[in-house]
């Protein structure tokens, strides 16, 4: 498949809460001032700013020129790779790798576990938000109804799943949640301008297919004026043993 490209600009302003909602994650990374952490899938910059502000040294790593551009933009004081989550390496280990909101785009989700362990120091952390195993099911099933033979882009694993996967990659898991956390998308046109932000690879510019989905999503996902996708999360930490 093509690599995605990204509208920065409406990614930022209005789908900010891919960002704003990892704030919780810093909180189980804990970044201690001098530690080398790698932001994996940094976007726009905007954890990897949040991350440097606690005196950690930070490396952000995206494959998207586009939001590497913007994020060396936004921080122009912070090292931005443009690199693929699948086959980079770095000069120097690191203390912990982050990762919010990302892994799910990212296949084989092997390829991204090995380079992951490759670049921790040993004991080092690795710390992740993706969709979890029953995320955006909604959306998922409105689309297969719509496009039915569609490639499915994004891995949403189970914690048995993803735990194992971590595992044969030497990482040991000490923290797993899965929940759900219903999320807020603004305006009318909330679900639409989801799907053409992040199902564009799926829909492509097709107004009909894209209208249809609309209206398959309504009784499920819109309540109360508003839009919520059914977003499901997969909270990880795990140490480098081997
Ligand atoms: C997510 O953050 O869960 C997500 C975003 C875009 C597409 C699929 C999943």
């Amino acid at each position: 498949m093509p690599q995605k490209t990204w509208d920065v600009r409406s990614y930022e302003s209005q789908h900010d809460y891919v960002w704003k909602h990892g704030l919780g994650l810093l909180e189980l990374l804990a970044p201690q001032p001098g530690q080398r952490i790698l932001d994996l899938g940094c976007g726009a910059g905007h954890l990897s700013q949040k991350i440097a502000e606690s005196g950690a040294e930070v490396i952000g790593l995206d494959s998207s020129p586009e939001m590497i551009a913007q994020a060396r933009i936004n921080y122009p004081k912070l090292r931005f790779m443009l690199e693929d989550a699948r086959r980079f390496s770095l000069p120097e280990p690191v203390d912990a790798v982050f990762s919010n909101a990302a892994l799910h785009w990212i296949l084989p989700p092997d390829q991204a576990a090995a380079r992951i362990a490759d670049a921790l120091k040993p004991g080092g952390r690795f710390v992740a938000e993706l969709g979890g195993k029953g995320n955006i099911q909604s959306v998922l099933e409105a689309i297969r109804l719509v496009v039915p033979n569609f490639d499915n882009p994004w891995y949403f694993p189970s914690i048995p799943e993803y735990g194992a996967l971590l595992e044969q990659h030497g990482l040991e898991v000490t923290f797993a949640v899965l929940f759900d956390r219903p999320t807020k998308v603004e305006g009318e046109d909330g679900a639409e301008d989801w799907l053409r932000m992040f199902a564009s690879g799926i829909l492509g510019s097709d107004q009909q297919a894209l209208s249809r989905v609309v209206e398959l999503l309504r009784p499920r996902l819109y309540r109360d004026g508003a839009w919520w996708m059914d977003y499901r999360r997969l909270r990880v930490v795990s140490r480098k043993v081997s």
